[in-house]
């Protein structure tokens, strides 16, 4: 409840990250070449499976969903960020601020559910190659992505609603290049349990589940290759799920560190150089790890790069 002598905020100023005046150009180069690189790479993934027919096969369609997802999961924080680095007052305004969590939960969410599916995707290839087919069929790939834009949704907006409950009083310095939820929380002047037990349960249900789901993939994947060992089979697993797991270790790793095991003492570097991970590496990396290592997307790449000439 809003009290009367409390001032409503209406604005937020986000800190940015702690780096020195004299390195603020170095840095915000570099940002912003690696958010160009992000938007780029994952664009290019999208068109080239749209381009190639050969290449509409669920591992690719949900590849070129976790690129979707990648780039606007980037997009939700960088141009805020950049533009905040050249700004004077790097201020959000409060819906801004809403509606930047909102977005953020949302394709963080998606992100973590579409590697739930690509680690399935790879589990059935390799335990059930003959049924492959029958199993991946278009409708259940259609299923998983539907279902995981479905709860990502509610899941953002559970706790988009509950953080617009709150109220901010006089303190309004978000130590954070982004509105993040957590942050925020600290803020408030109103009475926040509710908010942070539901966030304790459902970032439980939301990334442990996915987590544990994923490992069990990848773990069904490695006994099931080991019980008939072949020097192919060996080499063809490890090689694509080598890059998988380095990316889920990267995303899951960062993610659950902040968010379920917050750190006693303030330590908003620790926390800020983490989120960067998550926000900023793993959507740049993952285009390149999970495909231009891999031949198909090469071959398709070079067909590509073959047509050029003659339109131009
Ligand atoms: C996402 O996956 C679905 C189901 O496999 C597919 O129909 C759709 O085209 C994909 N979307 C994008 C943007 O790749």
């Amino acid at each position: 409840m809003i009290g009367r002598n409390q001032s409503i905020i209406s604005e937020f100023l986000l800190l940015g990250l702690p780096i020195q005046p004299e390195h603020q150009n170095l840095f915000y180069a570099l940002f912003l070449a690696m958010y160009l690189t992000t938007v780029l790479g994952n664009l290019i993934i999208i068109v080239l499976i749209y381009l190639n027919s050969h290449l509409h096969t669920p591992m690719y369609l949900f590849l070129s969903n976790l690129s979707f997802s990648d780039l606007c999961f980037s997009s939700v924080t960088m141009p805020k960020l950049l533009q905040n680095m050249q700004s004077q007052v790097p201020s959000i305004s409060y819906a801004g601020c809403l509606t930047q969590m909102y977005f953020f939960l949302l394709f963080g969410d998606l992100e973590s559910f579409l590697l739930v599916a690509m680690a399935y995707d790879r589990y059935v290839a390799i335990c059930f190659p003959l049924h492959y087919t029958t199993i991946m069929s278009p409708k259940l790939c259609l299923s998983l992505v539907v279902l995981s834009w479905v709860l990502t949704v509610f899941h953002a907006m559970l706790h988009t609603l509950l953080m617009a409950r709150l109220c901010f009083c006089t303190e309004n310095v978000i130590p954070h290049f982004f509105c993040d939820m957590s942050a925020l929380l600290k803020l408030s002047c109103s009475d926040t349990h509710v908010n942070e037990l539901v966030i304790f349960i459902t970032a439980g249900l939301i990334l442990l589940i996915p987590f544990v789901l994923i490992l069990l993939s990848y773990g069904r994947i490695v006994s099931s290759i080991l019980k008939v060992p072949s020097a192919r089979g060996i080499h063809k697993a490890f090689s694509t799920c080598g890059s998988h797991l380095s990316v889920v270790s990267l995303f899951y790793g960062t993610v659950i560190g902040l968010y379920l095991c917050p750190s006693a003492n303030n330590s908003t570097v620790k926390d800020t150089v983490m989120a960067l991970m998550y926000t900023v590496v793993t959507p740049m990396l993952n285009p390149f790890i999970y495909s231009l290592r891999n031949r198909d997307m090469k071959v398709a790449m070079g067909r590509i790069f073959k047509k050029i000439p003659f339109s131009l």
